[in-house]
């Protein structure tokens, strides 16, 4: 039976954003159980989907599978993910805080690396403002998202704290840039 493990619907910044997406193909890392992958694949595009949780990788495949949709799944730990191809669209949201400082930082590089020129990187992720203990994991620091993008076409960078389901305030960051060259 499927379950939907975090969120049941797609996140907002997939449906209000996925017509800027280049056409083709997205990677979607920590994508669950698969809202925002099945949505963009409804929406046309080929979606592989990775995640370490096995049984939401199979629930995102079944339904794919019922609906005859572009999806494919890998579970994998992102820790030590290599991404394998160029994509035109690579996402992760609320996923990097999951990962060490190290592999975080490596995974954003390798996301920068395998977009193809003119697709998209749309990264939903916690900074280390707020209430959470941010000694374990990767948490943004200030801006440094922008420093990191640097020659990307910024196309939205909203910060916001919000309260998560544990109750504790955290300041989350919205952003999607633009590949705009090698
Ligand atoms: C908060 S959920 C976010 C799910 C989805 N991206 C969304 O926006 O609703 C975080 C996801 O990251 C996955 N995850 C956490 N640590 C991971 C790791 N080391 N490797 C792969 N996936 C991981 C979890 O299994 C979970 O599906």
């Amino acid at each position: 039976m499927t379950m939907n493990r975090w969120a049941k619907n797609p996140r907002q910044i997939i449906v209000d954003n996925f017509p800027l997406f280049k056409p083709g193909t997205v990677l979607d890392l920590g994508g669950s159980d698969g809202a925002n992958a099945l949505y963009l694949a409804r929406n046309g595009f080929t979606v592989t989907n990775v995640d370490k949780d096995k049984q939401a990788i199979a629930d995102c495949l079944s339904t794919a599978a019922k609906e005859f949709l572009n999806v494919d799944g890998v579970v994998s730990n992102l820790n030590e993910y290599k991404i394998q191809k160029e994509y035109d669209n690579i996402i992760t949201l609320f996923t990097l805080h999951f990962l060490s400082p190290k592999a975080a930082k490596g995974l954003i590089n390798q996301m920068k690396s395998k977009t193809n020129v003119g697709g998209l990187n749309l990264v939903v992720a916690f900074t280390n403002k707020g209430e959470f203990d941010v000694s374990r994991g990767f948490y943004f620091n200030n801006d440094e998202i922008l420093d990191i993008y640097d020659g990307w076409e910024i196309l939205l960078y909203k910060k916001e704290v919000g309260a998560t389901k544990s109750g504790l305030n955290q300041e989350r960051l919205h952003f999607i840039a633009r590949k705009a060259h090698t």
